[in-house]
C-alpha cells in the first residue's frame, strides 16, 4: 500500500511538474482554512478530497471554477482568491487544480 502511494504520487509530480507542488502549498497556506474536510461542513465549503461535493461543481466546467475561485462566489464565505488579495491569478488556478485532483 504504502509503495502503491509513493509511486503514484511521484508519477503526478512528473506528470504535472511543479504547479501541483505550488498547487498544494497555496491550497495549504490559504485555501485549507475552509476547505479542509474537518472544517468544510461547518464552513459549508466543498472540502478537500469530498467527491459527492465536487462533482457536481466539476460538472460545471474548471473555467468556472477558477473564476469562483478568483472572484469569489458572491453571498457565500468563498471571497475573491479566498481572501488573499497577493496571491496570483495563476497561483488560484494552480490550488483549484490541486483540490479538484484530490476530489473526483
Ligand atoms: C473563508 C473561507 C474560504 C476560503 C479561505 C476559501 N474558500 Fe473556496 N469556498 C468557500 C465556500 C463557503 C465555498 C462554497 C461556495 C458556494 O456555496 O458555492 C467555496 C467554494 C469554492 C469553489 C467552488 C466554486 C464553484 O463555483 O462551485 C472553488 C473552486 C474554491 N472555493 C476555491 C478556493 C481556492 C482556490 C481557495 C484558496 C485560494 C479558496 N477557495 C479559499 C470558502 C472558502
Amino acid at each position: 500500500m504504502k509503495k502503491i502511494l509513493t509511486g503514484s504520487a511521484a508519477a503526478m509530480l512528473l506528470m504535472s511538474g511543479a504547479a501541483l507542488a505550488d498547487g498544494k502549498a497555496i491550497y495549504d497556506s490559504v485555501c485549507s482554512a475552509c476547505h479542509n474536510p474537518a472544517v468544510a461542513p461547518t464552513m459549508k465549503s466543498p472540502g478537500l478530497g469530498d467527491k459527492a461535493a465536487w462533482a457536481p461543481r466539476i460538472a460545471k466546467g474548471m473555467d468556472a471554477l477558477y473564476a469562483s475561485g478568483i472572484n469569489g462566489v458572491p453571498g457565500t464565505a468563498m471571497v475573491a482568491k479566498g481572501g488573499n488579495p497577493s496571491i496570483s491569478d495563476d497561483d488560484v488556478k494552480a490550488a483549484v487544480d490541486y483540490m479538484v485532483s484530490q476530489s473526483k
